[in-house]
Formats: structure tokens, sequence, C-alpha cells
């Protein structure tokens, strides 16, 4: 197995955020540094009904707001149609899901990446991204997610994306399961709370990791594998929300990642493949001992996760809280060896935002703002975003090291940045964005990051920031929750083209990416 290079030319004494001047900064980050974003297929590659691509689970989830929840729709036995609050819910088991006239649904159109890949790839080349993340959607191979033999259709769709960031030298990573699954699994059997869906998965891996072999840089099996507890709909096509699914879910999601590790290096032994977990610091509100435990058990909700995908096995204390919970759980010893022989290479993470624990009654009751019930409390030293989310850099170079003294794998931060509502301009006949709030965030993250490497001595492979290209928000299937580089005038009424425009993060990033982080000034 090909591992890592470590990152010789690491200048430890690098320069420390040399103040040049009014706000300019300096840092200095490994050569070979991944430099570039990240988007999802549920998110923005829409064509939806084009080329035999079946239905995924995103599609039947409507668009909310942040103040108005995200919907899930399905039949029941008795021919009506239901909308249910996608986080926390729990449908009959007669549901059939599916797509209904008279909702909105902002994943069938996304962006429209499905025709505009040319030119939307055309710009992440202008601005030099050395990365690019982005997810096949099962539904476009496998159209139910059960079929013998793939859409051909569909994976010809994948070659020519490839094939477009080969042409601007940009290498790809790739998400197998990324907030969407066939809408087949999820009414034939309940998706991932029935483990036929491994098997179904594994076929999806295999024609993929062959069809692509070589094409692909990096491979990630889940997303947020641990957003699955919270929302099960999002995650994984399951729409109960109860802690014997959660753990149900998590086994045969843990156990098909295992094996999908396996296949990518049979076929493939240079085949780098990651885990993905939504993960944040979470500080306790006070040194009552109390709240420092609080914090740590909090840590276990990131941390599980990690310990299967990284070290190979089930921790103590997740088989406890299973006991404590009257959850039905075991593994065989297949299983575990399956676990044990699936480690990823390296850990792959989201980071967004910090949280904060505490016992206090009375500060319980100062619950933040905030959507997918992130907010969590209040950190009093903290800004937030639009949408609640607690902005802060520190937090992530606290979670780096963390991940970096459990577990001593690469790592590598696939998302961050902030959501925001940019507005187009219309200046000297040109329309223009600017978002200098996205500027001011990532410039405090990558600081952050760069002290995790050169101060702490983490290992780090790169940074795909979100949404490089706006597109729908997962948690409220708001458009107008923008992250990109580039505006894509879609809006949450329906109206726009879709046409894209540079803001200016755009010529920042560019200029990020060409100096390799050394100038991060407006
Ligand atoms: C992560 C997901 O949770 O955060 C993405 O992997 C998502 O799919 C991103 O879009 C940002 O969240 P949101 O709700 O602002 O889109």
């Amino acid at each position: 197995m090909k591992r890592l290079e470590k990152y010789t030319e690491i200048e430890y004494n690098y320069i420390k955020w040399n103040k040049l001047g009014g706000n300019k900064t300096m840092a200095k980050l490994p050569e070979g540094f991944m430099w570039g974003g990240a988007t999802a297929a549920n998110q923005f590659e829409g064509g939806q009904f084009e080329d035999g691509r079946g239905p995924s689970s995103s599609d039947c989830t409507t668009r909310g707001s942040r103040t108005m929840p995200r919907k899930v729709t399905y039949k029941t036995s008795d021919g009506v149609i239901h909308a249910d609050v996608m986080f926390g819910m729990n449908a009959p088991e007669d549901a059939v899901y599916g797509v209904f006239e008279g909702y909105d649904y902002p994943s069938l159109q996304g962006i429209d990446f499905y025709h505009h890949y040319k030119e939307d790839i055309a710009l992440f080349g202008e601005m030099g991204f050395k990365c690019f993340r982005m997810s096949f959607n099962w539904g476009r191979i496998y159209p139910t997610g059960m079929e013998e033999e793939p859409n051909e259709k569909g994976l010809e769709f994948y070659d020519n994306v490839l094939a477009e960031c080969a042409k601007y030298d940009i290498k790809v990573m790739v998400t197998l399961s990324h907030y969407e699954t066939p809408i087949g699994l999820a009414n034939a059997w309940g998706s991932w709370k029935d483990a036929r869906t491994i098997d179904c998965f594994c076929r999806y891996v295999k024609t993929v990791g062959e069809r692509y072999n070589g094409k692909v840089a990096y491979w990630l099996t889940f997303n947020e594998i641990n957003i699955a507890a919270m929302s099960p709909w999002m995650s994984a096509g399951v729409g109960q929300t109860t802690p014997q699914v959660s753990a149900d879910i998590s086994k045969h999601q843990l156990i098909a990642s295992a094996k999908a590790v396996q296949i990518l290096h049979e076929i493939n032994p240079d085949n780098m493949v990651g885990n993905m977990v939504a993960y944040g610091a979470n500080y306790p509100y006070t040194c009552n001992p109390a709240d420092v435990l609080a914090s740590k058990q909090a840590m276990h909700t990131y941390h599980f996760y990690e310990d299967v995908q990284a070290r190979g096995y089930y921790p103590s204390y997740q088989l406890k809280k299973y006991e404590r919970e009257g959850v039905n759980f075991s593994l065989t010893d297949e299983e575990k060896e399956i676990l044990k022989n699936g480690t990823v290479d390296f850990l792959s993470i989201s980071y967004y935002m910090s949280s904060v624990s505490s016992t206090d009654p009375e500060i319980l009751k100062q619950v933040a703002e905030g959507n997918m019930g992130l907010g969590g409390l209040k950190n009093p030293y903290l800004k937030a975003s639009d949408w609640g989310w607690a902005i802060d850099p520190t937090g992530l170079r606290i979670a780096l090291n963390e991940l970096w003294e459990r577990y001593q794998k690469p790592l590598f931060v696939v998302e961050n940045s902030l959501g925001t509502q940019d507005v187009l301009v219309e200046e000297n006949g040109q329309k223009v964005c600017h978002d200098q709030a996205h500027i001011d965030y990532l410039r405090s993250h990558i600081e952050a990051m760069a002290d995790a490497i050169n101060i702490d001595g983490v290992e780090l492979i790169g940074y795909l920031p979100w949404g490089c290209i706006d597109l729908v928000s997962a948690s409220t299937g708001e458009m107008h929750k923008r992250y990109g580089f580039i505006y894509v005038d879609y809006q949450d009424d329906g109206t726009g083209e879709g046409e894209r425009y540079r803001k200016d993060s755009f010529y920042w990033w560019k200029k990020v990416i060409a100096c390799n982080g050394e100038d991060l000034s407006d």
C-alpha cells in the first residue's frame, strides 16, 4: 500500500502571520498542499430525469428555510400523501417515498451541473484548483440501487466529468455516498436499516472503482457518517429516528465502508480511501468537572465513527451506550474481521463550528439559534453566522490536533466555509458580488490550519472549502445560503437562469492557491 509521502519540506520556522501592513497575512503550507473546493451531487448536479437516473432520498425532500424545516414526502397504503419534517422524522412502515405534484424539491434542479459541468470545471481550472471534491450519485449508476447491471449513460456522464477535470490538471476526490440513497432501496426494505443494502453498495463501489481506476485521486466512503444519528433520512434514506435504527444504520454503513476500502484497495493498492465525519471542537462551559465530563462525552458522538474507521473496532463507550439505551447490538466474528481489515488511509472532516457543553440547567436554557439543531449553547466568546453557526477558527486547530494525536493518520479538511446571503450587484455594466465575509472566514481558518501544521506538527493533506460554487443547502434546501466563489443565479422562488458570475472571493482564492497560501491579503 502506497502511503502518503511525509511533507519533508515543511518549514517549521515559517513566517508567522507576518503583518505586512493593512490586513496582509502570510502562511506557509506544505508543498503539494491540495487546495480546491467541494460539492455534492444531491445539491448541485440536477439532471434528475435524464439518461436513466433513478430518484434518490434527496429528491423527495422539499425546500425549507432557516425558520421552515425541510420535509420528506411519501404516500401511505391508504393513498394519502404526507410531508414530514426531515429532522427527527418517524414515518410509518408502509410509507412509499416519492416526488409528488405541488411540492418544491430543490435537488431536482440543483444548479444544473449536469448541463454546465464544462463551464464550471473551466472556472475551477481558472482558479487553479489542485483538487475538486464531488460525489457520484448512486442512483445515476444503479437507478433503484438493486439492478445487476449499471446504467451505462450514468457512467458516461462521470467519464466526461473526470476527463474535463484532467484537462485542467485537477485531481478528483469522490464521495461514494453523500446524502443520497436510491429511493428504490428505501421503498424495498428501508435502505440502510437493512443489511441487504451493504451488498448493493458494494456492487456500486466495485463498478465505479473499476471504471474510474486511476482517475480518482481520493475516495471517501460516506459523507458525515455521524449525521445519520441526527438525520437518518438525509444521511441514509431511512424514515425513522430511534436509537435502535441509528445503531443499525451505523453498523451497516461502517461495515459497508470497511468493505469499500478493501474493494478499492484490491482494485488498485495505490487507491487512497478516507472516511468523512462532521467534526468540531466541543468546550466545557465552565471548569466544573461535570461540564468537562459532559464535553468529553459530547466528543464521543464524533470519535465513535473515527475510532471504528481508523482503528477497526467499536469503542467500549459506544457499546456501553447501546446497553444503557436497550439497543440490540452485536457483531459476528466475520463482521469484526471486516472492520479490522477495512480501516481508512486518511481521515477527512467537515468543520463549520464548535459547540459547548454544560450541566447547569440555567445555562442550558440559553440554547443558541441555529438550524439542524447544530447551534447548541451559545459561546459568549464567538460570533455566529446568519444561520447561527459559531465561527471558530481556533476550534479547527484544536480539532486537527485531537484527530492527529488520537489516530496518527493524515488528515484532510474536505468541507469548511460560511453560508452567507450574497447579492449580485451591477457596477460599471458588470454583475459583481462582494463577498468579503467568505474571504475573512477562509483566511482565519487557513491561518489556524497553518498553525496546526507548522506549530503543532499535524499532517494535513489539503483544504477544500464547501460549496465552491453556490449550491442548494443540505439542512434548509435554500439557494440563498451561499458558500461559493462562483455566484449561481438561481433563487429560492424559482427565478434565475443559472448564469455563473465570479465573486470577489474567486479572485482571492485564485491568488491564495497560486502562492500556496503565502499571501492571504485581500
Ligand atoms: C455538511 C454537508 O453538513 O455541511 C453538506 O456535508 C452541507 O452537504 C454542508 O451542504 C453545509 O450545510 P448547509 O446546511 O449549510 O448546506
